[in-house]
């Protein structure tokens, strides 16, 4: 599909992984719509692209399904990423599967009723659980250990559902965890990588919950971004479920260390309580996907680290700011 000329609509645009698709549409030179209710996103993660002729943001709640259909309307091509976190559905499962799976319903009909082309569904590694052998590929089973993996997977559920019943061409698309630039350190959205970087920025120990040889396979966030682009562009991807990943697994306690070595910082580890419902091992077999698409993460862990730390470093609210927002055990 040639995406440059296409009306495009990105749900949870204003957000950490949105909002560099939504640049890399906008380099493309998309017209992109962003719809989200700014509940974790932020305007200021746009603001390059305010006043452009070819972008526009509505500030609504992907469950207004009427507010959603006005939005929704003339657009070609829909990449939803609008959800609520982890560690959020932990303390509010209710709230978090009622945006991740009941909206994710309401998108995917209301995009159905509209017409649209394309269907991207920015699934997550966290449907498939601890792994159960590895690299982990498509085919391996979903047993999620969160209501935040299982509401990710029903929304897979209705994606698969509405190519199959109704032939909206549908790609869903399972990210593996994803890090760099406007990662969220703050309150109950708060993710290993920002939070420990902005806690070594400050001298703070960095925190890991259980022992640390939990695994991961971590992806630059330019990388994520530009395989949801890689997968809308296509044609071979539609009805597919597909994993992106970087194929590179990589202890939690490693990661501790790798950041403490880049910030320079003095600080130490500090090990606390296991995590409920933590997933113990991650590593993405990422073959299907780079076949189709010739996709391949290009920023290295430690480069993407190094960025990561110096656009922290620059945030005008300073260090100590960012460390008050942060919340050492932030899902209770
Ligand atoms: N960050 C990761 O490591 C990772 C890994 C795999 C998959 N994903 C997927 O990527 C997508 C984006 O995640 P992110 O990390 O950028 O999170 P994020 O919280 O930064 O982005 C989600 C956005 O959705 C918005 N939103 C939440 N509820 C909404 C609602 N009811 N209506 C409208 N907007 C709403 C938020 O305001 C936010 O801007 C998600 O679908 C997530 O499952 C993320």
């Amino acid at each position: 599909m040639e995406i440059s000329t296409k009306k495009v609509l990105v749900t949870g645009g204003a957000g950490f992984i949105g909002s560099h698709l939504v640049d890399l549409l906008m380099s493309e030179g998309c017209h992109v719509r962003v719809v989200d209710s700014l509940i974790n996103g932020k305007l200021e993660n746009l603001k390059q692209h305010e006043g452009s002729a070819n972008f526009e943001f509505v500030k609504a709640d992907i469950r207004d399904a009427s507010t959603f259909a006005s939005a929704v309307e003339n657009a070609e091509v829909v990449f939803h990423l609008a959800c609520l976190g982890v560690r959020h559905s932990i303390k509010y499962p209710h709230e978090n599967q009622r945006v991740n799976a009941e909206g994710s319903f309401i998108v995917l009909n209301e995009a159905h009723k509209a017409g649209v082309e394309k269907f991207i569904y920015c699934s997550s590694s966290e449907v498939y659980g601890t792994a159960e052998y590895v690299p982990m590929p498509e085919e391996h089973p979903t047993r999620p250990c969160t209501v935040y993996g299982a509401g990710k997977l029903a929304g897979e559920a209705y994606a698969r559902a509405f190519q199959r019943t109704y032939g909206l061409n549908t790609v869903v698309l399972r990210l593996f965890n994803t890090y760099g630039p406007r990662s969220h350190h703050e309150n109950d959205i708060g993710e290993l990588i920002p939070k420990s970087i902005v806690r070594a920025l400050n001298g703070k120990p960095v925190l890991i919950f259980g022992n640390g040889s939990q695994t991961r396979d971590f992806t630059y966030v330019e990388d994520s971004a530009k395989a949801l682009l890689e997968a809308a562009r296509c044609d071979n991807a539609a009805g597919k479920t597909l994993n992106a990943g970087s194929e590179f697994e990589i202890t939690i306690e490693q990661v501790a260390k790798l950041i403490l070595n880049i910030t320079k910082s003095a600080s130490s580890i500090e090990y606390y309580k296991n995590r409920p419902g933590d997933v113990l091992r991650l590593y993405s077999d990422t073959s299907a996907f780079r076949k189709l698409t010739n996709w391949k993460p290009q920023v290295s862990l430690k480069e993407g680290l190094a960025r990561t730390m110096k656009w922290f470093k620059s945030r005008p609210e300073g260090p100590s700011f960012l460390l008050s927002q942060e919340k050492p055990i932030n899902w209770e």
